[in-house]
């Protein structure tokens, strides 16, 4: 089983992963460094991404670096985009580095919708530039661009959705101009994953235990459903059939208002569960 990097099994290339130090980035290290990958991981946190490269040579005949930088920084993202265009054997950009926001969009301090927007977008967008180029030289090569089911399911996170359906959008775009360049594009579209993304401090509007339990992918899963996907060239990778048929549903005129009421159903009664509990708990409390 090979990617279509182009590359033999022996010298597979280099796959560079923005927000490797966590959840699905650092899942997609594990996978690709069994697969004979070189790595060079990006994100903000040295010691999570030191601790992992560790981890990943003691295991796998491979080479890796980090490479800290955070992609909200002009002067870290040119780093990156420098570092990507000096690898000639580069075989995969992952641009997974992202974050939830709490909180209504109108209430919103307006930094923090922009600081999404150049790490979703124009992160991604800038990473690709600087990618293409030197794997259209060579005929071969592939993109991710961590996308998620919020790009084809309106929900209440705004700005979340908005540049997530860029994303796919823009892949989808991208693998027609790269028709026949041995480049491939993929917009990766998971559902809830068990990952970080959840805890983080001003992370994402809904709480775990709002979310039913069947409705959660481990990382392991998804990270194997995209590169399942990009072998059999799928340009959008909807990991789980139960998001495969909610993505289905949502695009047919005709089901997409009972999908919404659906989502909006289970948000809800686990909200006033929530409440109730929250309720109870501070009564015992106070007893
Ligand atoms: N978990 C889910 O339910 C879910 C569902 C759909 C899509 N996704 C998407 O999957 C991707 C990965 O998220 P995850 O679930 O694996 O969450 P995670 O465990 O919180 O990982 C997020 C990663 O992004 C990095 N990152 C965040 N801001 C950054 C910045 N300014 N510069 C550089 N790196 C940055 C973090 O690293 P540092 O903090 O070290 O910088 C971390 O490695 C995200 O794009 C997310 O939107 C997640």
């Amino acid at each position: 089983m090979d990617l279509r990097t182009g590359l033999g099994v022996a010298g597979k290339g280099t796959a560079l992963i923005t927000g490797a130090s966590s959840g699905l980035g650092a899942e997609f290290a594990r996978q690709l460094a069994r697969r004979g990958y070189d790595l060079v991981l990006v994100a903000r946190r040295r010691e999570r991404l030191e601790e992992l490269i560790e981890e990943l040579l003691t295991t796998c005949k491979i080479a890796a670096e980090a490479l800290v930088a955070d992609l909200s920084q002009e002067a870290d993202l040119r780093r990156v985009e420098e570092r990507i265009a000096s690898l000639q054997n580069l075989a995969l950009l992952i641009n997974n580095a992202g974050f939830g926001l709490r909180g209504r969009f109108h209430k919103s301090q307006i930094e923090e919708q922009l600081e999404m927007i150049q790490v979703h977008v124009i992160a991604s967008v800038r990473l690709c530039r600087a990618a293409l180029p030197v794997m259209i030289s060579r005929g071969a090569g592939a993109i991710i661009n961590v996308a998620s089911m919020a790009a084809l399911i309106p929900t209440a996170s705004v700005t979340y959705s908005a540049t997530k359906a860029y994303l796919v959008a823009f892949s989808r775009s991208l693998q027609i101009e790269l028709e026949g360049s041995g480049v491939q594009v993929q917009a990766l579209c998971p559902g809830f994953t068990m990952t970080e993304f959840h805890d983080a401090p001003r992370s994402s509007r809904m709480e775990r235990t709002l979310i039913p339990g069947w409705l959660w992918l481990r990382p392991e899963t998804v990270v194997r459903a995209s590169l399942r996907g990009l072998e059999r060239g799928e340009t959008v990778c909807i990991p789980g059939m139960i998001y495969k048929l909610a993505a289905w549903l949502i695009a047919e005129p005709l089901t997409a208002p009972l999908v919404r009421l659906i989502v909006r159903h289970i948000y809800l009664r686990r909200k006033s569960e929530k409440a109730i509990k929250d309720r109870t708990e501070s009564k015992s409390d106070n007893k």
